[in-house]
């Protein structure tokens, strides 16, 4: 399969709570211009009844992004579909994956892929309620499912009110047993079953989603479908992306870590400006030197300054300059200076 600007979904960053929140997204726009954005799950009800600016604002430069709903009743989720297409969100995502037993308390995430007429039903009413495309997000079934039909029937449902586009967390998950965590690991990966909802329904735009961990990966399931949704290995080091826009989206645009940094400190200073402490955005760049001379010292020295109360950006100014005399330092090292 070609890879295009034109497939919206064709490389996405997952949904990932208290990790893809307003700021890790802006640090990501400015790796990829192109790369589709996800929030972190927001329960319905909370954006009906509580504080929507603080859950709902995002950054004008983060476009594209999809809005992840939570949620069971029909109602309430056109509604904050509703809300979120206002909003600006570019596409409204339900979460039918999450297993965590606090969302499996409220009736919604993995344990509505026992419920797919109930799904069925939400999906038909938010896609009544809004203009922008309304996906899901789901996994290969739950518990002692071991059914490639099961997965293949609950699709084919969901098609059948209109949904055109299914992200597929290419494991099952087990609603009793496991933390979230161990269900992003233990349930083996089966990529074969996402493979072949493709095959069978090749109309549907289906993305996978699960351990892919670089761009190689990504591009070599991009043979078998239309989209790859990549989560922790983007949180774990962001600049896995950094090629992503001249691979896969046709564009000569390069960036280094060095100038994101220095951007990520104007946005800060933004941030500190609206009253947020510098560690709201600092603990997303943790990682922006993974792997790179000087990164383990940025990490330090950023987690050992940035977090302190009253902390500013020269943290960050002071991090900075360290790294580059360790870069330059290696370099010199390397060519004998
Ligand atoms: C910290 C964390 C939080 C997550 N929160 C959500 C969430 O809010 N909604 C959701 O659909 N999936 C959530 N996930 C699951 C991811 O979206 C993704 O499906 C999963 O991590 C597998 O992809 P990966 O192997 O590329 O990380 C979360 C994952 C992590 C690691």
């Amino acid at each position: 399969m070609k890879a295009s600007a034109l497939n919206p979904w064709l490389l996405s960053v997952a949904p990932m709570m208290d990790w893809t929140d307003r700021h890790f997204r802006y640090l990501l726009r400015l790796i990829s211009q192109w790369v589709r954005l996800y929030t972190e799950m927001v329960v319905d009800q909370s954006i009906l009844l509580g504080n929507r600016a603080k859950l709902l604002d995002f950054n004008p430069e983060e476009h594209p992004v999809a809005l992840q709903l939570g949620g069971s009743v029909p109602e309430r989720l056109a509604e904050a579909a509703r809300i979120g297409e206002a909003w600006g969100y570019d596409e409204i995502n339900l979460n039918l994956g999450c297993p965590s037993e606090r969302v499996q308390g409220g009736g919604f995430g993995a344990c509505l892929m026992l419920e797919p007429e109930r799904v069925a039903a939400c999906m038909a009413a938010m896609r009544q309620a809004v203009g922008v495309p309304v996906t899901a997000k789901h996994r290969l079934g739950v518990d002692e499912m071991e059914d490639y039909r099961y997965v293949a029937r609950f699709v084919e449902r969901l098609a059948g009110v209109g949904v055109g586009v299914f992200i597929v967390h290419a494991r099952k998950a087990y609603l009793k047993g496991l933390s979230p965590a161990e269900n992003r690991t233990v349930p083996p990966l089966r990529y074969d079953w996402v493979y072949r909802l493709k095959e069978d329904f090749p109309h549907l735009t289906i993305v996978l989603n699960g351990g892919v961990r670089t761009l190689e990966e990504a591009e070599a399931h991009l043979e078998r479908v239309d989209g790859v949704m990549l989560g922790r290995a983007v949180y774990e080091d962001p600049f896995v992306l950094a090629e992503a826009d001249r691979r896969f989206f046709s564009s000569s645009r390069q960036v280094d870590r060095f100038w994101v940094a220095r951007q990520m400190m104007g946005y800060a200073r933004a941030q500190l400006e609206r009253g947020l402490p510098l560690w709201a955005v600092a603990r997303h760049m943790l990682n922006l030197f993974k792997g790179q001379p000087g990164g383990r010292l940025w990490r330090r020295l950023l987690s050992e300054g940035a977090c302190r109360r009253g902390a500013g950006v020269e943290v960050l100014e002071a991090a900075l300059e360290r790294v580059m005399a360790e870069s330059e330092r290696r370099l010199g090292v390397q060519s004998g200076r």
